[in-house]
């Protein structure tokens, strides 16, 4: 008897701990757009567009499209395994999240304006390592050579979307 009660406490636990998880999920860059693309802000949204990341999947070709060694590098919701995606779709190429985390748990206002607790819930702050896991690394046979040789600072500059109201 004692240790049925045991048992069913510990199931409870269980079922309450498991209800609880939850883990960031993708939900895609019209899901930043809305915050993002204020031109007194920086519009981040209207930067990335201009880049080559966000034609990274309109890019390939048929075949590439339907490749999962084409899209993990080439799209940010092919790069991940399928439970993590909410609202991202494939078609918008590299965008916010493969850069800055996926956005699901920090996305609202109250956590956004406090950059501890976006972090805790999964915000990353890029670093070089971000980067090179595409750029560097290991690519296809006959993958189209880089058109420039990897540069941090000259790639950042590239992409640049800096907010002029955040003082670093
Ligand atoms: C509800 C509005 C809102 C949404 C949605 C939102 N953000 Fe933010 N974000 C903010 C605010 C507010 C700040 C604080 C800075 C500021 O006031 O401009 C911020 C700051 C940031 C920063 C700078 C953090 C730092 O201090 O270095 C990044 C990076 C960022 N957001 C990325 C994203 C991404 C990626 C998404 C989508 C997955 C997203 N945000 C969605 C409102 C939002
Ligand atoms: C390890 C990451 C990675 C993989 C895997 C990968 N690519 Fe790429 N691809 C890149 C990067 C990074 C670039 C940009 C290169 C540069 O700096 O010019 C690129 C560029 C390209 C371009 C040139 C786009 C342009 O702007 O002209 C094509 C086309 C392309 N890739 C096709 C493919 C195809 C097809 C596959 C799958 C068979 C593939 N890639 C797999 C990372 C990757
Ligand atoms: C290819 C990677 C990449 C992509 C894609 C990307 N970002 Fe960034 N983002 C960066 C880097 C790198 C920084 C600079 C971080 C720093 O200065 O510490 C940055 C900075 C920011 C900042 C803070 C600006 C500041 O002045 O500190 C915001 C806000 C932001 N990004 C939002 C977005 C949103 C929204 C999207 C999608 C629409 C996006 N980013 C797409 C890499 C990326
Ligand atoms: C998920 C993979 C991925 C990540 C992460 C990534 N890139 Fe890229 N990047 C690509 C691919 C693919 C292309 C080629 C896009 C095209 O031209 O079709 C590209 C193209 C570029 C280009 C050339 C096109 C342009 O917009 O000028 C620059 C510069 C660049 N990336 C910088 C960066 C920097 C800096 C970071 C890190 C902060 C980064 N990338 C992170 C995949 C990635």
């Amino acid at each position: 008897m004692k240790y049925l009660r045991l048992m069913l406490v510990l199931g409870f636990a269980f079922t309450i701990s498991v209800a609880g998880y939850s883990q960031a999920k993708y939900i895609g860059a019209n899901g930043c757009k809305m915050c993002h693309n204020k031109p007194e802000k920086g519009a981040q949204y209207a930067q990335w567009q201009k880049s080559g990341h966000a034609q990274a999947y309109a890019k390939l070709d048929d075949a590439g499209k339907k490749n999962p060694e084409c899209l993990k590098c080439h799209s940010t919701a092919g790069s991940v395994n399928k439970s993590l995606l909410a609202t991202i779709k494939v078609e918008e190429g590299v965008s916010c999240e493969s850069c800055h985390g996926p956005g699901s748990m920090y996305k609202t206002a109250a956590v956004m304006k406090n950059r501890e607790q976006a972090l805790a819930k999964g915000m990353v702050d890029p670093t070089e390592a971000t980067c090179k896991a595409c750029h560097l690394g290991k690519k296809p046979d006959g993958h189209k050579e880089a058109k420039k040789p990897w540069n941090f600072a000259e790639f950042s500059k590239a992409i640049a979307h800096p907010d002029p109201t955040l003082k670093k």
